[in-house]
């Protein structure tokens, strides 16, 4: 059977590709080995899928050529997915940051995508691997399912590494490996540090708590807060950091976001001399927290008995805590897989392989990867919308 084009991948840029070009009139089919289309999307965003981000720009993403993820994104922005989300009735809402949530569930993002596919003629064959691809005179044969299909263009949509429990594969890795594409060393993003040396007792004594931070590694910052959990550092501040951290490296830890440390604790020791330290920072942060940096950090007085180096010495160490992870959770829980084709190998407006005609990759399977918040979902959207319109 011959189609004008094969996407593998029914994820969030798969779909959004196969979509685009039907519209153009293309016969497309959509193949996936998983049972269900677009499980990541239903798991995301905790049920509620952060489909985009208001204020998504090529600052909030990473890969080794920055400008690369420009012309796609600029070609279909954030403001396009919402008018898509518009069109279908479904209830969104910003949560924070310009993260834009479902109201309801995630299927609803789903649903719009497959409602398109079902309008624009989409064939989707679901519990469909590929065993081989081998490139024709007039596009590509794939072996599926003991069946021999053709294609004038094949775009590979099968995203990263994360999450191997829901169908992840490196097969998109393996495919530009096989055309003798570049694929840049992949890594673990989004994903929370696991702790092994003496900071373990406060994450098992403090799992759940949450605290303000800005955390900092490699030149790059983020405002947000963070969780102690069993295994170690989470919430969006850890998540969000981890892309920029290489292992063995430290982070750095602001408890004090939102003003200054040493002139908080100057003020304090002026208004309240008789206060102990410990209760100052049981009331900035909680009791269990106080009592361990107490322990571990701080000899707890009365304000008035600290002389200025010590309270500089006080105001360093919550300004600028430096912690050095053991390692992340990797693939098991991230979010996304850093790194993987490399986008020297493609065209940026058309996400095709510059060595292979008609062979294109979208999505996550590219080394373009958001930051936490709906960038993710925003640069799929984007890619699998700018090959759709030349596939
Ligand atoms: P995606 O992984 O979505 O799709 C790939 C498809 O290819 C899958 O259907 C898979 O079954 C299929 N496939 C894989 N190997 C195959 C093979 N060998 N043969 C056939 N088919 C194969 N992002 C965001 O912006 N907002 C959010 O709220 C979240 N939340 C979130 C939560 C969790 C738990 C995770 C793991 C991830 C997120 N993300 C996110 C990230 C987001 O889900 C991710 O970046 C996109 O789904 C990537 O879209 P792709 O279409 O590239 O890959």
């Amino acid at each position: 059977m011959k189609f004008d084009v094969i996407v593998i991948g029914a994820g969030a840029a798969g779909l959004m590709c196969a979509i685009t070009a039907a519209q153009r009139g293309r016969q497309v089919l959509v193949l996936d080995h998983a049972n269900k289309p677009g499980k990541k999307i239903l798991m995301s965003g905790g049920g509620r899928c952060n489909f985009t981000n208001m204020f998504a720009e090529p600052e909030n993403y990473l890969s080794n050529n920055e400008h690369f993820c420009k012309s796609a994104l600029s070609r279909y922005t954030q403001w396009d997915f919402i008018a898509l989300v518009d069109k279908h009735g479904v209830p969104y809402h910003e949560k924070t940051l310009g993260q834009l949530f479902c109201d309801h569930k995630s299927s609803d993002i789903l649903s719009i995508l497959l409602d398109e596919c079902e309008q624009a003629g989409v064939e989707i064959r679901l519990n469909h691997g590929v065993d081989r691809v081998t490139k024709t005179d007039t596009g590509f044969q794939l072996a599926t399912n003991g069946m021999i299909l053709a294609s004038e263009s094949l775009v590979i949509a099968t995203g990263g590494l994360s999450i191997p429990t829901m169908g992840a594969t490196g097969f998109g890795y393996d495919i530009a490996q096989q055309f003798g594409l570049n694929v840049l060393a992949t890594r673990a993003g989004l994903v929370p540090f696991t702790i092994t040396d003496q900071l373990k007792r406060w994450c098992t004594e403090l799992s759940g708590t949450a605290i303000d931070c800005v955390v900092s590694c490699n030149g790059q910052s983020f405002k947000e807060a963070f969780l102690f959990t069993h295994r170690g550092l989470s919430g969006p501040a850890m998540l969000q950091i981890s892309s920029y951290w290489q292992a063995g490296q430290e982070i750095e830890i602001n408890l004090m976001p939102d003003g200054s440390a040493a002139e908080w604790l100057e003020a304090e020791k002026q208004n309240r001399p008789n206060t102990e330290l410990k209760t100052l920072l049981s009331e900035k942060f909680t009791k269990k927290v106080a009592t361990l940096m107490c322990q571990d950090w701080f000899e707890s007085r009365a304000l008035r008995t600290y002389n200025e180096p010590e309270l500089a010495s006080i105001s360093q160490q919550l300004s600028a805590w430096k912690v050095v992870p053991s390692g992340t959770e990797g693939y098991r829980t991230a979010e996304v897989t850093l790194g993987g084709v490399d986008t020297s190998e493609l065209s940026s407006k058309t996400m095709e392989s510059k060595k292979v005609s008609g062979l294109y990759f979208v999505g996550e399977v590219i080394d373009v990867t958001g930051w936490l918040g709906g960038f993710n979902f925003q640069w799929a959207w984007a890619s699998g919308f700018a090959a759709g319109e030349f596939v």
